[in-house]
């Protein structure tokens, strides 16, 4: 009798109670949902990248969603989650009117949406409106009758930079910001309207079976013909490109801050390896990489216009790293065999590129890679994974070292459900935007052996067995 409902209670007590357990051990408090983030979520330090916390969170995020299918009135549930781009399409609004910049100074006290219009010349009537829907889903406060404030959600929504500043220079609101607002901001407008048009594409007989990146929602949701890439380079697209490039870096803010240092055995390069991130966008994560290894060579390779930008990013970010003349910026297509480069590569890098592309064409990219490898080449590639919602599992792949299962206790969902919804959510987001897709660990192994390479470790990323982790091939 109700077994479901008394074990998914046992759960959440148990995760909280070890989540209590491992403040008491560090002599810390929880971070309360009514007041801003505090920079230690973004620090090792932080009690939320405990490894005991991230443990529980996940455990604890995994049932409370159960129980709130299990217990609502599937119609209701039905029909509130068919209402969710009503969140994203609010959350999309509050950062294009600015109101985390605005709120920052009010504090805890708020501000009166009548004088957040007066700063940003928005209505207060739709903008209180919006800015309650996202206090009623935990986003923003609101303190008193059409007084908000922000709180620990919407703080991150604020770029840091003054409202003044944003608005002389609306184009350049994510240069020079940690890219968070800037990730949150590409996922609810592009991805959001991209997203809107799923049906459409699926039973158009045109699109409906195509792999091909140029048949997608977003060719017809922004109505433009050619790549996403290519739309995002038009000199009237600026705005949306110069967002992107930011938004790469915010991404990683979903993952323990010390998860680059923890990927790969750095120090085991030699002195001067040459280590060539492929489709590097700005090279966030090689830059984080040459804080430690300032000895490497590194090489990033993207398309011309974003290579650009890259050269100026390092020169502003790493400007120690840039003067001493081991970085190497080239216009390169992927594919297209690789180009002369100083030396052989020691690491072919890769994060979020072949989830950006169906198999046909990832093989091609790994294909041109395998031709430009030495024998001791290493390729690493960061990209989310998924696995199946079911408890059956893609038993080729189980002796992959380092690969774990989540192994979810009963009754949750073998894949943990919510707890990796942002695994899934990506793969709808290449769906719509790319014909790509995330991978299951058994989708890796057919890529990488259909293009010469062999998988031989994955290591996971600390906070979360799906998303982000490093998985580790060498040549055939
Ligand atoms: C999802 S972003 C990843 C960027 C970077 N690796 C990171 O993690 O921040 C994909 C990148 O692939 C690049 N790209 C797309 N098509 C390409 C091509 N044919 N050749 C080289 N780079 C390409 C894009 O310009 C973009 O920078």
């Amino acid at each position: 009798m109700a077994v479901e409902l008394t074990q998914l209670r046992d759960i959440i007590v148990g995760t909280i109670d070890a989540i209590l357990d491992a403040c008491k051990r560090e002599g810390k408090d929880f971070p309360k949902l009514d007041v801003p983030a505090e920079p230690a979520e973004f620090l090792p330090d932080g009690i939320r990248n405990d490894s005991q916390v991230l443990d529980a969170i996940t455990l604890g995020v995994a049932a409370a969603s159960q129980l709130i299918a299990t217990l609502q009135p599937p119609a209701m549930t039905l029909y509130t989650s068919a209402t969710r781009f009503n969140l994203s399409a609010c959350i999309g609004a509050a950062e294009r009117c600015h109101v985390a910049e605005i709120l920052r100074d009010a504090g805890p006290k708020g501000m009166h949406i009548r004088d957040i219009v007066k700063l940003n010349g928005t209505d207060a009537v739709k903008l209180g409106r919006i800015l309650r829907y996202l206090a009623t889903n935990h986003i923003f406060s609101e303190v008193e009758p059409d007084v908000f404030a922000n709180n620990m959600i919407s703080s991150l929504l604020d770029t840091g930079k003054v409202i003044s500043a944003i608005q002389s220079d609306p184009v350049g609101k994510f240069d020079n910001t940690n890219g968070l607002t800037a990730w949150i901001s590409f996922i609810a407008d592009d991805c959001m309207k991209s997203a809107a048009y799923l049906s459409d594409t699926m039973t158009d007989p045109k699109t409906a079976h195509s792999q091909d990146p140029n048949e997608t929602s977003i060719q017809k949701a922004f109505r433009f013909e050619g790549t996403r890439w290519e739309f995002l380079e038009r000199p009237e697209n600026l705005f949306m490109f110069r967002r992107y490039g930011a938004a790469m870096s915010g991404a990683a803010k979903l993952q323990p801050p010390w998860a680059v240092l923890t990927s790969y055995e750095w120090n085991t390069l030699p002195k001067g390896a040459v280590f060539v991130d492929v489709g590097s966008g700005l090279g966030n994560f090689s830059l984080e990489v040459a804080k430690i290894r300032p000895d490497l060579t590194y090489i990033l390779e993207d398309r011309p216009p974003v290579m650009e930008k890259a050269k100026k990013y390092w020169e502003e970010q790493a400007p120690s790293i840039s003067a001493a003349g081991n970085i190497h910026f080239i216009g390169h297509d992927f594919f297209n065999p690789q180009p002369q480069l100083p030396a052989m590569p020691d690491v072919f890098f890769m994060r979020t590129i072949l989830h950006d592309w169906s198999d046909e064409f990832a093989v091609r990219i790994l294909t041109n890679l395998r031709h430009a490898a030495k024998p001791d080449t290493k390729l690493l590639i960061i990209d989310t994974l998924v696995e199946y919602a079911c408890s059956a599992q893609d038993s080729s792949a189980l002796d992959v070292p380092g690969y774990e299962l989540q192994n979810a206790p009963k009754p949750l969902l073998a894949n943990l459900g919510f707890a990796s919804i942002a695994s899934y959510d990506l793969d709808m987001v290449m769906l719509n935007n790319l014909n790509a897709r995330e991978r299951t660990i058994g989708g890796f192994l057919h890529l990488l052996s259909s293009s010469g390479w062999r998988l031989v470790a994955v290591r996971k990323n600390p906070g979360n067995k799906m998303w982000w982790p490093m998985i580790i091939a060498v040549p055939a």
